[in-house]
C-alpha cells in the first residue's frame, strides 16, 4: 500500500484532503489462506478472518463480558489519566490511528488534547471508517480529519510534509498482542519509520498475569468467545462453499506461559473429512485448527521491544491490578 499524505506544514485547519484511498489494497486472499492453512501439518488460520460483519459484532459482545477485562481496564486507565495523557502527548499533535475502526477510543483523547493538528484514522473497512469520520467530525467540527482506507500492516509511504508539531501513533486495545513476536517487532519498526525524532507512540498492551484470569477471559461461561471462534467455520462454509459440521468442533483457549500468549484453537471432536471449495481435508479426533494468538507482555519485555524498534518509553499508566498498561514512547 502506498499512501501519500499530502500534508502541508501549518496548513489551515480543515484544509486537508478528506479521504486518501490506498493505491493498492493488500491482504491475503481468503481462499488461498484457508487452503494453505488447512493443508499444513499443524492446521491454522489467520486471525484477521475472525472479523467479518458477524465476527466483529460478536467481538463487541466479548468486550462487554465480565471476564474479558482488557477493554474495560484500558478504558478505566484512560478515564483516570486522560488529562495527564493528553499533556504528555503535547500541543499541536497529529494523531495517527492504525486500525481505527469506529474511532471510539480516539474521540475522548482528541477532545482533551491541546489544539490537535489533525487526526488520521487508518482502517481497511471504508464503511466503518467513513461512518466514524462523519460522527467524529460532527462532535469535533474544528478537527481536520484525514481518513485513510487501507491495510496498516502493508508498507505505507509517507510524504515528508507534516501537519502540526509532532506526530503520535495511537495503537490501543492490545492489538499488538495478536501479532507474533517477529510481526510485532516488524510492525513497531514500520511505525517508527512513519515518525521522526520527538514523535511518539501511545500503545495499549495486555500484561502477563495469573493464567486463571487469562484463560477465563478467552473461555467465558456465556460461550461468546466460542461463538466468535466458531464463526470462522461458518464464514468458510458461507463464503468458500465449505461443509464444516458446527457440532464437530469445539472451542479451546489456554495460556502458554513460555510463549506468553493465550492460544485459541478449534478442536475436531471426531475423525472427519471437510470440503472447502472442492478441496478435501482430513481431521483426526483431537486435531486442532489454531485460530489466534494473544500475546501478553511484561513491562521489561515491552521496554526491550520498544528499544529494538527505535522507541524510548517515556511514561506508562496501569490499573491497580497491573492487568493492562498504556505506554507512551518516543523516537529518540
Ligand atoms: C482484538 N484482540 C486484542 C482480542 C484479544 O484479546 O486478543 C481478540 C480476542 N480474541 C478472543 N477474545 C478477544
Amino acid at each position: 500500500m502506498n499512501i501519500a499524505l499530502n500534508t502541508q506544514p501549518n496548513a489551515p485547519k480543515g484544509n486537508v484532503p478528506k479521504v486518501l484511498q490506498s493505491q493498492e489494497m493488500e491482504g491475503g486472499d481468503f481462499l488461498s489462506d484457508v487452503i494453505s492453512g488447512l493443508r499444513a501439518d499443524r492446521k491454522s488460520l489467520p486471525c484477521k478472518y475472525l472479523y467479518d460483519a458477524a465476527g466483529s459484532k460478536i467481538f463487541e459482545q466479548i468486550c462487554e463480558l465480565k471476564d474479558y477485562y482488557l477493554t474495560r481496564t484500558e478504558a478505566h486507565i484512560f478515564a483516570e489519566n486522560l488529562p495527564e495523557i493528553a499533556r504528555t502527548l503535547g500541543a499541536n499533535v497529529t494523531l495517527v490511528e492504525p486500525g481505527a475502526g469506529n474511532c471510539e477510543k480516539a474521540e475522548p483523547l482528541l477532545s482533551v488534547m491541546e489544539s490537535p493538528a489533525a487526526y488520521i484514522p487508518i482502517d481497511i473497512s471504508p464503511e466503518i471508517l467513513h461512518a466514524a469520520e462523519s460522527r467524529l467530525q460532527a462532535a469535533l467540527p474544528s478537527l481536520p480529519i484525514q481518513a485513510v482506507v487501507g491495510d496498516f500492516t502493508a508498507p505505507i509511504t509517507w510524504e515528508p510534509n507534516r501537519l502540526g508539531n509532532r506526530r503520535v501513533i495511537f495503537f490501543p486495545g492490545s492489538t499488538i498482542g495478536n501479532f507474533s513476536c517477529e510481526q510485532a517487532e516488524r510492525l513497531l519498526a514500520d511505525f517508527a519509520s512513519w515518525l521522526s525524532p520527538g514523535d511518539g507512540l501511545l500503545l495499549g498492551v495486555d500484561l502477563v498475569k495469573d493464567s486463571v484470569v487469562l484463560e477465563r477471559a478467552y473461555h467465558d461461561d456465556e460461550h461468546v468467545t466460542e461463538a466468535f471462534n466458531k464463526n470462522l467455520l461458518r464464514r468458510i462454509n458461507r463464503e468458500l462453499n465449505g461443509n464444516f459440521d458446527m457440532d464437530g468442533f469445539s472451542h479451546r483457549a489456554f495460556y502458554h506461559p513460555l510463549r506468553q500468549r493465550v492460544e485459541m484453537h478449534l478442536v475436531s471432536l471426531k475423525s472427519q473429512q471437510v470440503t472447502v471449495a472442492g478441496v478435501q481435508f482430513q481431521f483426526e479426533e483431537g486435531e486442532t485448527i489454531h485460530t489466534e494468538n494473544s500475546h501478553k507482555y511484561t513491562q521489561e519485555g515491552l521496554t526491550k521491544l520498544l528499544a529494538r524498534t527505535g522507541f524510548t518509553p517515556c511514561r506508562h499508566w496501569t490499573d491497580n491490578n497491573n492487568h493492562f498498561a498504556i505506554y507512551y514512547a518516543e523516537i529518540t
